[in-house]
């Protein structure tokens, strides 16, 4: 993983929501990191799923998912999006991460609960 991290991670890029978030990060000029347990699936998801990828700037990164991993990969980044489900399986590691890397402070996110309701999965809460 390049040391010049970018401000955004896509957890789960390689699936369908993360794929639309990528797209939208693509058309508003925003760099991020693409990233997910396989980097095969993310670099076929990125360059069959977001049309004109070849114009974004973001790097691929395979993760394991468990808490250590995915702090490393948060760590200096700003924002970090989450589209790997069930959030109520695979939720909590990804949590851990983001208080280790300090995310939520970063955010500004005060209430933990505001940011969590966007999953749609209250069992997560
Ligand atoms: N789609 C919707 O309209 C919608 C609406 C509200 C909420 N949600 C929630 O959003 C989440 C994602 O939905 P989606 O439709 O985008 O699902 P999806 O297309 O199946 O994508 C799931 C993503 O999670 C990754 N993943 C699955 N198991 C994993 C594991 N054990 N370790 C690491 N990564 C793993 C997949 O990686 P691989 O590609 O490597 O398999 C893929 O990137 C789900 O929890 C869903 O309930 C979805």
């Amino acid at each position: 993983m390049s040391n010049n991290k970018k401000p955004v991670v896509v957890y789960g890029a390689s699936g369908y929501t993360g794929r639309l978030v990528c797209e939208y990060l693509r058309e508003y000029g925003i760099p991020f990191i693409a990233a997910g347990r396989s980097a095969e699936k993310l670099h076929a998801a990125m360059k069959s799923n977001v049309p004109g990828i070849e114009t974004a700037d973001y790097e691929v990164v395979e993760v394991q998912h468990n808490t250590e991993a995915l702090t490393e990969l948060f760590r200096g980044a700003s924002v970090v999006l989450n589209t790997v489900g069930p959030f109520a399986k695979f939720g909590p590691e990804v949590v851990q991460a983001c208080l280790a890397a300090n995310i939520f402070a970063k955010l500004g996110v005060r209430n933990r609960t505001s940011a969590l309701t966007r999953a749609q999965e209250n069992s997560l809460l």
